[in-house]
């Protein structure tokens, strides 16, 4: 048998050539930092099903987001837990709700050193969880919470927010918000949207997180996770309707889906590694049966790979400190 001319184990040789030959890198930059903020509390509180990640109050949030801007990363997404909700989500719009108010606060501390997103739905402010308002008969409305949405968007901007992220899957919601923010002054301020958001069992340990209240699930708004076709469509509607960045959501489970619109999309493309994902690589790590920093480093690059400029990832600050380390040594 002749020996083999064709050698890709050469690039593989020596830790120089693997590095010279990476396809893909991880920078503090493309990282985005999902933050809980709670009404009522002074102290941070932690997660159950979230170990590492906490509640803040508005003081550890502030010096939360001071860390991270100190760490380099692009971006926080901020959600609120109010301490009271309704059938409307009052708490939402109402410029004292506590994801106002701690926007404010935030774009105060590092507005001008990173990119402050909120979440923009309903389903942490309304009684029944939902992400949307419900009719008569206890559907989500689509066009009534689209009302809801723009009143939330007019909210999110005078707090200060530079990127509203729309996560509800209503339908319309990224021309309906676009247009309120342009009849009213804030043409500046962006949309993100989360455009292929499959209805997943991943999401478990956020809904501690937000101490949600759902009862039943949201398929009749969130994509069927066995349609990837569909997830390209919802992207595709999303950048007509004017988004400035669409996203794919869980991530991990979805590399697919990311891959198809990272090849259609004109515009950014992120996706957002959910509770669920955290979750399972600290509770194997936790176990002993997993090198976490490893686990961590490694789920995020594939993210990256798979056609993610950015990626929303609980664990942004650690990993862009493990980076920082690596450029400086
Ligand atoms: C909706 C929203 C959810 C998540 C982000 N935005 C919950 C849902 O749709 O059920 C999940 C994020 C995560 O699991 O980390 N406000």
């Amino acid at each position: 048998m002749k020996n083999p001319v064709i050698r890709p184990r050469r690039l593989r040789s020596t830790p120089a050539l693997r590095r010279l030959a990476g396809e893909t890198r991880l920078h503090p930059a493309d990282l985005v930092l999902p933050l809980f903020v709670r009404e009522g509390t002074s102290e941070p509180l932690p997660i159950r099903s979230m170990p590492g990640v906490v509640q803040h109050s508005i003081d550890s949030a502030r010096r939360a987001v001071t860390d991270a801007a100190a760490a380099g990363i692009g971006g926080v997404m901020l959600f609120g837990v109010p301490a009271v909700r309704d059938a409307t989500g009052t708490g939402a719009t109402d410029p004292n709700g506590i994801l106002n108010v701690a926007t404010s606060a935030i774009v105060a501390e590092v507005g001008a050193d990173l990119v402050v997103q909120t979440d923009l739905c309903l389903d942490e402010f309304t009684d029944h969880g939902h992400c949307g308002v419900l009719d008569a008969s206890g559907r989500v409305d689509n066009d009534a919470t689209l009302e809801r949405y723009r009143d939330m968007a007019l909210a999110h901007a005078a707090a200060g927010s530079q990127l509203l992220g729309l996560s509800g899957m209503m339908d319309g919601q990224v021309a309906a918000v676009r247009e309120v923010l342009d009849e009213n002054g804030h043409a500046d301020t962006a949309v993100l949207a989360y455009s292929a958001k499959y209805a997943s069992a991943f999401y478990g340990p956020f809904r501690d997180a937000v101490e949600s209240t759902l009862e039943g699930d949201r398929r009749s708004y969130q994509l069927d996770p066995g349609n990837r076709r569909e997830g390209v469509r919802e992207a595709l509607l999303d950048i007509d309707e004017g988004a400035d960045i669409v996203m794919v959501k869980p991530a991990g489970g979805y590399l697919d889906v990311l891959s198809d619109v990272a090849a259609i999309s004109d515009i950014p493309v992120w996706a957002y590694q959910v509770s669920g994902e955290y979750a399972m690589i600290e509770a194997a790590a936790a176990n002993g049966w997993i090198n976490r920093r490893r686990a961590v480093e490694e789920s995020v690059l594939s993210i990256r790979r798979a056609g993610a400029d950015a990626v929303l990832t609980y664990w942004a600050v650690e990993l862009a400190t493990w980076l920082n380390e690596e450029r400086t040594r």
